[in-house]
């Protein structure tokens, strides 16, 4: 009876982008989809899943639910030379080039195995698009799932009109200093917005940019022929791109915040799965225990961020300078080269008011009432985790979607105040007291509480990311 009822279960197929930023998201919308009633396959690749199950917490439960199961391909890379560094660029082209066939393999193998209901649907990673042909073959539906944000999407839709307008490659190297990224186009209606806010792959002087190259190929062209499309953002926050992006994609549904969604579902055993690719050290939090409300600015840079040793040392002199107590996130990797030590003055004056870690639980770090602000590079998973926390942001931004989503976050919803990508330690300084202690930082947070007020309602229960999910699964997974 048990087997029957199993059997019968729609199933789908979940694979991420093989990076951090990417396998988050999928994972909480897998366990969104197991909740609501899906068999799920997760596709990691060999390397990504050796990882998680050195340290992702809960990972020792992973390959014990029989309706929640793992399955990898490999990546079609070496390990990198560095633990851990994720090199995207990398791995877009090595997946698109090297997993449709062992992808296709898998899929042919769970067909075939007795007691795995048949694959009804794929849900990828926009950038894993090769896997469309795959569904196509099995004669199953397939989303795509965005995993930045819908004003990142806007941004790299853009990018075949800029080419064909000459607008980039640039000319050359004097192109990124002499004003040009000043230069505005038009946006959403009545709205423009400068080069420099787009996704940062415009910025090149190479006429045969790979990164370019691989947009307007994969996420421009192809996208198209995916079933839907998903975002993991709801649809107050960011309607006027929304609203374009629908005449530019397929059918759009917006989603999150997925952890918020999650948040709603009573606990279960899968929920104490997280899918952490470093190891977390959850010290920080009791750390935090110790600290008066709102009184700690949280840093942290996400998981492809590098910077050079003059970068650590001018974030590391303004959080000093600035005075107030934080909590920094420092990957193994995160600096560029081998003189990534942090000056000796700087430790012993930062050392009662300073806590340094490696790795940690970001969504319980963002969510600990002693948090007061983020410095944050405005990855898409960590604005919109912000966002649901009501923690406003200081951005500095690295490079893809990043730079859209700070001018979105500093000009369009009121959380964010900008650091200069040269950045430099009073500049630091004068920007993190400000948002720890000043009028701005005050009103940054108000508006940072009222959007996380608007999140709840939109994953709950006749709202619009709540309604959608449904939506997506009656209207595209289920046919
Ligand atoms: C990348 C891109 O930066 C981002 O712009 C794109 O939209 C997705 O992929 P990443 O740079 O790693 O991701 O940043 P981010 O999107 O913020 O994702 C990082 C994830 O790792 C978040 O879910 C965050 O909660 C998690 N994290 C990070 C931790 O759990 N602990 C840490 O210490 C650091």
């Amino acid at each position: 009876m048990e087997s029957f009822s199993v059997s019968i279960k729609p199933h789908a197929v979940c694979i991420p982008f093989p990076a951090q930023g990417h396998l988050n998201p999928m994972m909480k919308l897998a366990k969104l989809l197991h909740f609501k009633g899906f068999h799920i396959t997760f596709v990691n690749t060999e390397f990504n899943h050796g990882r998680l199950l050195k340290y992702s917490r809960g990972a020792a439960a992973l390959d014990s639910f029989p309706d929640f199961q793992f399955e990898t391909i490999p990546d079609g890379l070496p390990p990198p030379q560095i633990e851990g560094q994720q090199d995207v660029p990398a791995l877009c082209e090595s997946t698109s080039k090297n997993c449709l066939v062992p992808f296709r393999n898998l899929l042919d193998r769970l067909n075939s195995t007795e007691g795995c209901p048949p694959i009804s649907c794929i849900v990828s990673d926009g950038i894993m698009s090769f896997t469309l042909d795959a569904a196509k073959e099995l004669g199953i539906p397939e989303v795509l799932f965005m995993t930045w944000s819908a004003c990142g999407s806007l941004g790299y839709m853009l990018y075949k009109p800029l080419i064909d307008r000459g607008l980039t490659p640039l000319k050359d190297e004097s192109y990124l200093t002499n004003g040009y990224l000043d230069t505005v186009i038009d946006w959403t209606p009545g709205k423009n917005i400068r080069l420099r806010d787009l996704p940062s792959f415009i910025q090149t002087t190479n006429q045969d940019d790979f990164l370019l190259k691989f947009v307007v190929s994969v996420l421009i062209e192809r996208v198209q022929r995916a079933s839907a499309v998903i975002f993991n953002t709801f649809h107050e926050f960011e309607h006027d791109v929304i609203s374009v992006l629908t005449s530019m994609l397929p059918p759009i549904y917006t989603i999150g915040p997925l952890q918020l969604q999650l948040n709603q579902i009573l606990q279960t055993h899968l929920r104490s799965i997280n899918s952490n690719l470093w190891k977390e050290e959850p010290e920080c939090l009791q750390w935090l225990d110790s600290k008066e409300p709102k009184s700690v600015v949280y840093v942290n840079f996400g998981s492809v961020t590098v910077l050079t040793a003059e970068q650590l040392v001018e974030f590391a002199w303004g959080l000093a300078n600035s005075k107030q107590s934080f909590l920094w996130i420092t990957r193994p990797d995160l600096v560029r080269g081998d003189s990534s030590i942090l000056p000796p003055e700087f430790l012993e004056e930062t050392k009662e008011r300073s806590l340094m870690v490696n790795w940690c639980s970001q969504e319980e770090v963002l969510n600990h009432p002693a948090i007061g602000g983020f410095l944050t590079h405005s990855g898409w998973n960590s604005t919109i985790e912000s966002v649901g926390c009501g923690v406003p942001m200081v951005c500095w931004p690295f490079f893809a979607d990043q730079l859209t989503n700070c001018r979105y976050a500093c000009t369009e919803w009121g959380i964010g105040m900008e650091i200069d990508g040269n950045v430099r330690r009073d500049e630091v300084e004068k920007l993190v007291r400000e948002l720890m202690e000043g009028n701005k930082g005050k009103e940054m947070r108000k508006n940072a509480q009222e959007w996380k007020g608007k999140a709840e309602k939109a994953v709950s229960p006749e709202g619009s990311s709540f309604l959608n999910l449904e939506k997506l699964i009656k209207e595209v997974l289920l046919t």
